[in-house]
């Protein structure tokens, strides 16, 4: 093998990187906007049921699985079982989990090429340069496979760095900046005027929306997307973790870290939006619904941020820069996924596998940048919509039909002794095995 597997070297150091890998633009961006339109702290209630009765589960199957076989998500899947056949459906996972990985980081790298974009131009708005500001907030293909570009070199070179010089050095530097700009900004945020409308919006349950089955289906897609699940990505993560750590709760403090962002960000999105309206940008659609979340996010708030001068400019650089960070700490996550895979199974070197492995997926990105109209969106849904969903139904059953009960129970064991007469032990195991796989086949019949 080409050198040996890289670990964690700290406990903080994997909670930094999975939550890095958890939160991401669909914290910061998707969760609020998705609680706005649909009835503010009624959804968040829908939302924090989901994270902690549906994804912790599930996130603990990847953890579980990855810890246990300390490798990539194929050979961990083909070596739960000793039959042939479960054992190649669990390779052929692997893989599907690896190109999905790879799918959503040829998306996810566009979206986030345009926040570095906005932060940049910001930068030159500052510097007295209003061309080259206006032609980063255009929306050119030159400027958009440019910024793709440099937005996956980026994250190309910390994946190549490997497991604690890469991944870990880099999610413990990130994610407190992250935090404390998220902070800053809401505290900011709400001293404006409008602001409090905002906060009533989120903090005011509408019961009537929420309960919709439509929406609580459309909430358990997010939650899975934000906590990273049914791609590998978890699963790797938890191969680096050492056999001294407890995994239930580990897993529990990534949840809580993942949903108390997306909570958090409401604080600052909601009352940006109504700061926006009180300045007279228009948030709301002809038919009264709120406009659509990218439009929102692409021209509600740099309108916003242009109608308050200077300190409009200042938050514009800190809010872009915020959501470039929380987007490089999940896509190194999803560059891991095949890097780990290639290095381990065809016994390659990182660095060059992490470098072809991203050109391959920067090129992509490109070919859905030259068919925007036909790919874009495309994409998303077939990733996000129907492979996560589906591909997180085979980690639990993976974990909950086909996996040994007896060496699962082994494997917690390692690093929690008391694990057997734990709640977890109690409950887990039925509900990763008839409760995870019902909900999720559920999930993806409606998608259908
Ligand atoms: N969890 C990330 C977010 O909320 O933006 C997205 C994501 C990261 C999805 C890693 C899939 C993945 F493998």
């Amino acid at each position: 093998m080409a050198g040996s597997r890289g670990e964690f070297s700290s406990r903080l150091g994997f909670v930094m990187a999975a939550s890095g890998s958890a939160v991401g633009l669909g914290n910061i961006w998707g969760f609020p906007t998705q609680a706005a339109s649909n009835g503010g702290a009624a959804f968040l209630l829908v939302y924090l049921l989901l994270a902690f009765l549906l994804a912790y589960p599930a996130l603990m199957a990847e953890l579980i699985l990855g810890r246990h076989a300390h490798s990539n998500a194929v050979a961990a899947l083909r070596q739960v079982s000793t039959h042939r056949l479960a054992r190649g459906i669990g390779a052929f996972t692997g893989v599907a989990g690896l190109t999905v990985a790879a799918l959503i980081l040829s998306f996810y790298a566009i979206v986030a090429g345009w926040m570095i974009a906005f932060c940049l131009s910001a930068v030159a708005a500052l510097f007295g340069l209003p061309p080259v500001a206006d032609w980063l907030m255009s929306f050119g293909l030159p400027r958009n496979i440019l910024l793709v570009t440099v937005f996956m070199v980026l994250t190309i070179s910390i994946v190549a760095s490997g497991v604690q010089a890469g991944i870990e050095r880099w999610s413990q530097r990130l994610m407190p900046a992250l935090l404390l700009t998220l902070f800053i900004l809401a505290v900011y945020v709400l001293t404006l005027d409008g602001a409090m409308d905002g906060l009533r919006v989120y903090l005011m349950p509408d019961f009537s929306r929420a309960l919709s089955p439509e929406l609580i289906l459309d909430a358990l897609g997010s939650a899975f997307f934000s906590l990273s699940l049914g791609v590998g990505t978890m699963l790797i993560y938890g191969s680096y973790l050492s056999d001294r750590e407890n995994l239930p709760l580990l897993g529990g403090i990534v949840t809580l870290v993942d949903v108390s962002i997306a909570v958090l960000a409401g604080f600052l999105i909601l009352p940006a939006m109504y700061v926006a309206l009180h300045n007279g940008v228009e948030i709301f659609a002809a038919s009264g619904a709120l406009i659509s979340e990218d439009t929102l996010i692409f021209t509600v708030l740099p309108e916003l941020f242009a109608t308050m001068g200077l300190a409009g400019t200042i938050v514009s650089l800190t809010f872009f820069f915020l959501m470039s960070i929380a987007a490089l700490t999940s896509s190194i996550s999803m560059l891991e996924v095949p890097v780990a895979y290639v290095t381990e199974q065809f016994d390659r070197k990182r660095r060059p596998t992490a470098w072809i492995a991203g050109a391959v997926i920067t090129g992509i990105s490109c070919l859905i940048l030259l068919n925007f109209d036909t790919l874009f969106g495309l994409v998303i849904t077939v990733t996000t919509r129907y492979s996560q969903p589906l591909l997180g139904f085979m980690f639990c059953v993976y974990a909950g039909w086909i996996w040994h009960r007896n060496t699962l129970l082994q494997e917690l064991k390692k690093g929690y002794p008391q694990a057997q007469h734990s709640l977890f032990w109690k409950v887990w195991p039925w509900y990763v095995k008839f409760i995870c796989p019902l909900i999720i086949l559920a999930v993806f019949a409606h998608s259908f």
